[in-house]
């Protein structure tokens, strides 16, 4: 059976030990006491869909969970490294973790038999892996190409649908100098995946830059409907959701990613716009489009306050509802939520705000503490309120309508996802990105 080895089990890490560790003989790593010590009783420190089930199969095949990186850890076909490459103060990719993992691969290395594959598949500005990994594993006289082999796998998973994509990637992409190894690491996915499965094999900088630029492209989508739905909120008449769809009919647009909404957020896009922004200025090019796209980003917080303002004749001590916490819907994950931004501002506008989600409650409350009213129901939070602003699109909003909003003191709807349906004339419903 195939040995693999994943160091760092964040989303992108687990997720592949889970699945990996129904296919073949897998020990995850993770620095973190408190998250082995929950996954080795086979409980997810997160949630995601299937995640759970997956980590109990696995655990059934011998998935095992360690704290260390041994050499017997590193004594595997594969290693994948997975632990998180965040931005420092200047915005700069911080590159601690990845330093720190291959200096200990490095001492362990030396008495490790077999020739194993370390495989980086964190988010890495082009260049780290020959530049920074590789002479890091290479300090104690090893040699690439002979001790080991060093290889740069992109992950494309989305949180929300993490277990999925990591079943059914829509690509594989393997950069690396070493032809033997790339084939080896292609072989290996072939043998997990379906015959027409897409695998790529070029080198290490392609591979590093392939995941910038899907990244930043998708972004780029979201920041350029966000600003199509700000002009169509000024068009009295327009609806981005119908303007969306029919661009999205050429195929050169395509439908995906033209949802309109309060901005992007979570651990991806906000970071690696930052670094890959801070990485072109280094290198010399003054990338003017991807500061353009972080910075409506960063502004679409004030389309969404706006409509609030619009709504309300005076927004101080008002009582706003939040339906939605999380960055995105089906993830508990508050990371660069725009929800989050908007609570900050409400509260400094002395707002009394009330809090619901189905998964993201506790991570908020760590945040918040006893600065919100936090509630299981979307009755509960409704209730009594001023103004609801729908911020993600979870689908059990989907399925509000006119009686939830009734019991509302003022029933003023800001719905920054298009996802509510309410034709009620008492009922004040304001859609971002719906022109009136
Ligand atoms: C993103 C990419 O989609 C993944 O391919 C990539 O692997 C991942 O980053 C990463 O680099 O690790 P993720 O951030 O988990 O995945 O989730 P997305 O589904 O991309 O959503 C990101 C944000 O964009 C969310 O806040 C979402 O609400 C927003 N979004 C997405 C929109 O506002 N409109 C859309 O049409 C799509």
């Amino acid at each position: 059976m195939t040995k693999v080895a994943v160091i760092g089990l964040g989303y992108v890490g687990l997720s592949l030990s889970v699945f990996l560790g129904t296919k073949a003989d897998v020990v995850g790593i993770d620095s973190n006491s408190e998250k082995i010590k929950s996954l080795r009783k086979g409980v997810p420190y997160f949630y995601e869909q299937d995640l759970g089930l997956y980590l109990k199969r696995s655990m059934q095949n011998g998935l095992i969970f360690s704290q260390e990186i041994t050499k017997e850890s590193l004594d595997r076909d594969f290693v994948f490294v997975t632990v998180g490459t965040p931005i420092d103060k200047k915005g700069k990719i911080d590159l601690s973790n990845i330093k720190k993992v291959a200096q200990i691969i490095a001492k362990n290395l030396k008495s490790v038999r077999t020739r194993p594959s370390i495989i980086i598949k964190s988010t890495v500005i082009p260049g780290t892996t020959l530049d920074v990994v590789k002479p890091i594993l290479e300090k104690n006289g090893l040699k690439e190409g002979i001790h080991f082999d060093l290889l740069t796998n992109p992950e494309f998973l989305k949180e929300g649908s993490a277990i999925k994509d990591t079943i059914y990637p829509h690509v594989t992409v393997i950069g690396g100098s070493s032809s033997y190894a790339v084939k080896k690491l292609a072989k290996f996915y072939a043998s997990i995946y379906s015959k027409n499965h897409k695998i790529i094999q070029t080198n290490n900088v392609t591979a590093e830059a392939i995941k910038y630029a899907a990244n930043s492209f998708l972004a780029a989508r979201i920041s350029l409907i966000n600003s199509l739905a700000n002009i169509c909120q000024r068009l009295p008449g327009t609806n981005v959701d119908k303007v969306a769809e029919v661009i999205g009919m050429d195929p050169r647009i395509g439908t995906q990613f033209l949802k309109a909404g309060p901005g992007y957020g979570g651990s991806c896009f906000p970071k690696d716009l930052q670094a890959l922004i801070s990485f072109a200025n280094s290198i010399g090019y003054n990338p003017v489009l991807l500061d353009a796209i972080k910075s409506t980003n960063s502004d679409q917080v004030f389309a969404v306050m706006n409509l609030i303002k619009t709504g309300l004749d005076r927004i101080q001590g008002k009582k706003i509802a939040i339906l939605g916490l999380s960055f995105k819907e089906n993830t508990d994950d508050i990371r660069e939520s725009v929800s989050i931004k908007l609570i900050k501002l409400l509260l400094k506008q002395k707002c009394k705000i009330s809090v619901h989600d189905p998964k993201a409650i506790e991570n908020t409350r760590n945040v918040f503490g006893d600065k919100l009213s936090y509630h299981k129901t979307t009755q509960d939070v409704l209730k009594d309120s001023d103004c609801a602003v729908v911020m993600t699109p979870w689908e059990e909003y989907k399925k509000l309508g006119r009686k939830d909003f009734q019991i509302m003191k003022h029933p003023l709807v800001i719905d920054t996802r298009r996802i509510v349906r309410v034709d009620d004339e008492k009922i004040n419903y304001i859609g971002l990105g719906v022109g009136t």
